[in-house]
């Protein structure tokens, strides 16, 4: 596989954007991409205008292949159009991807004709450019451990995936779903999770260069990040937010004490 100029896309639909856990996993990723040769950018879907579809099917009857809708999402499906690899970064968020990334999915219907065919029994929409084949990655995380959770949103992307163009247009090449996220947001734990960043890495690597990302590989990032039960999980989770809670309601009191002094004074 031709790995140089590979254009990788990426979009992070955290609301904590560059802060959150979903980027801890991201980037990494991103960075064995970039050393196998690929063109990484990673679009945060917060700072984007991109508006509810309408549900107005004028992309399709009225003016095909263009949404009534001028807003961010003209170039990004540009964007979209001229990269290999499309990466889609979201927390778990009732058991699905964010708001910001559910909108961008929902835009991204035009990718398909309205058109119904049958492949294999199952019907789907043939894509709108079939020339454009991409390779899709998914990467999120949840604050609850059990692999399980994230079955949903496994669900959406792989017949989302074969929906457009029934198996033809894009292929997933790997998804890095990871319980117990909130471990990230700890500093102090992050040396300890450096085998999995470098997992990271190199299903990045692995996906610009062999297409998808390898079975051991894939074996290394579902190992669990703690090997603990529900109860201690629980308990431990309880610690956390309790002085989480403690540290945020300091800062408000702070950043209150700070806004008074410079009112009154
Ligand atoms: C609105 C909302 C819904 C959430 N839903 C789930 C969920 O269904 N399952 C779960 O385990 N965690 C859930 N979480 C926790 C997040 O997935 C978790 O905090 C994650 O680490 C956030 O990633 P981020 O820092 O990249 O935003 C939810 C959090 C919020 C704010």
């Amino acid at each position: 596989m031709t790995t140089e100029g590979m254009r990788v896309l990426a979009f992070n639909g955290s609301p904590r954007d560059r802060r959150g856990n979903t980027e801890k996993i991201l980037q990494p990723f991103l960075e064995g991409a970039a050393a196998a040769g690929a063109v990484t950018e990673t679009l945060y879907l917060k700072e984007l205008k991109i508006r509810e579809c309408q549900g107005c099917y004028a992309c399709h009857m009225l003016t095909p292949g263009r949404c009534a809708i001028r807003d961010d999402m003209t170039w990004v499906l540009e964007k979209m159009l001229a990269s290999d690899v499309l990466v889609f970064a979201s927390p778990l968020y009732v058991f699905t991807v964010s708001a910001y990334l559910k909108t961008l999915l929902d835009r991204m219907m035009i990718l398909g004709t309205l058109e119904v065919k049958v492949v294999d029994g199952v019907v789907v929409h043939p894509p709108r450019f079939p020339e454009r084949k991409w390779r899709w990655v998914v990467i999120s995380n949840a604050g609850f451990p059990e692999r399980e959770l994230f079955e949903p949103m496994e669900g959406v992307f792989r017949r989302f995936a074969w929906a457009i163009g029934g198996g033809t247009q894009v292929t997933i090449a790997g998804m890095i779903l990871k319980g117990m996220g909130e471990l990230f947001s700890v500093p102090s734990m992050l040396p300890n999770y450096q085998w999995f960043f470098d997992a990271c890495r190199q299903a990045g690597g692995e996906v610009v260069r062999e297409g998808a990302i390898a079975p051991a590989t894939q074996a290394v990032l579902d190992r669990p990040l703690l090997d603990v039960d529900p109860e201690a999980f629980a308990a431990m989770s309880n610690t956390f937010i309790d002085l989480a809670a403690k540290k945020a309601r300091s800062r408000k009191t702070g950043q209150e004490k700070t806004q008074g002094t410079a009112v009154s004074g």
